[in-house]
């Protein structure tokens, strides 16, 4: 708790190669005005080559996926060290779409967190219920499942760091973020889940717990300045510099 907030960018398959430039370099031209937050930009995987050189000491590379084998016939997949040989020190796991999309099972994404901590990536594992779950009243259910079957056998030695960001599935994309209280709630159901693991010294000094899920600059403070939510990952308003750092701007 009360560690350095950190603000991720997640591009999606929202931008090409030129524009995912571009806004690196915007990023990368602003970012010595922001102080006391840690950045990471997430870009496509053919984007990274080209990004990761432009980026300062302050502004760190993530991936947005990864495969747990660390070589051979995987037609179409990226191992660990693929990875961290384009210089990405973080790497977004389990995030609902492609859970969605792809059919990716907790099983999985407990592959692909220990197979990220192996190579010293730093996974960002995202979580968070659906809409019918949260009807049904099943959400912290749901997120502790999560939780606890990705990081199954995480010890986190050494330097190894761990990330949950709790993105409600629901308000993804929609303009619409859960209140600030609602996502300490689930903060707290994550930290709980994650001492049932990982002892509490452990969690308190190398995991950190996000929201994401429709934060702008506008609602970014609710978040970040309680003590459990250490950042925000964000999507739609990370495709724009202006955007991007009107965020920065606020996290508290
Ligand atoms: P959003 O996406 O900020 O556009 O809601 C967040 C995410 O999917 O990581």
């Amino acid at each position: 708790m009360g560690k350095k907030k950190i603000v991720i960018a997640n591009w999606k398959m929202s931008l090409t190669l030129r524009e995912s430039i571009q806004l690196a370099k915007e990023v990368s031209a602003e970012s010595a005005n922001v102080k006391n937050v840690d950045v990471v930009l997430c870009p496509s995987f053919t984007a990274l080559p080209s990004v990761g050189p432009l980026l300062p000491q302050t502004v760190a590379l993530g991936a947005q996926d990864v495969f747990w084998e660390e070589k051979g016939a995987y037609t179409g997949a990226i191992a660990p060290r693929l990875l961290t040989e384009m210089g990405c020190r973080y790497v977004l796991i389990g995030h609902s779409e492609r859970r969605q999309y792809f059919q990716e099972t907790d099983a999985m994404v407990n592959k692909k967190v220990l197979a990220a901590l192996r190579a010293g990536l730093i996974p960002v594992l995202c979580v968070g219920e659906n809409n019918d779950e949260r009807r049904n009243g099943q959400k912290d259910y749901v997120v502790m499942r999560q939780v606890a079957e990705a990081i199954r056998g995480v010890t986190l030695l050494g330097t190894q760091e761990l990330i949950v960001a709790y993105e409600p599935v629901w308000v993804i994309g929609t303009g619409q973020a859960v209140s600030g209280d609602d996502a300490e709630h689930m903060s707290q159901v994550i930290r709980h889940t994650i001492t049932d693991i990982i002892p509490p010294v452990t969690m308190e000094s190398r995991c950190r717990v996000l929201y994401g899920g429709s934060v702008d600059a506008k609602n970014v403070a609710d978040f970040t300045h309680r003590n459990v939510i250490d950042g925000v990952l964000v999507g739609g308003s990370s495709l724009k510099s202006s955007s991007f750092f009107g965020i920065l701007s606020r996290v508290r």
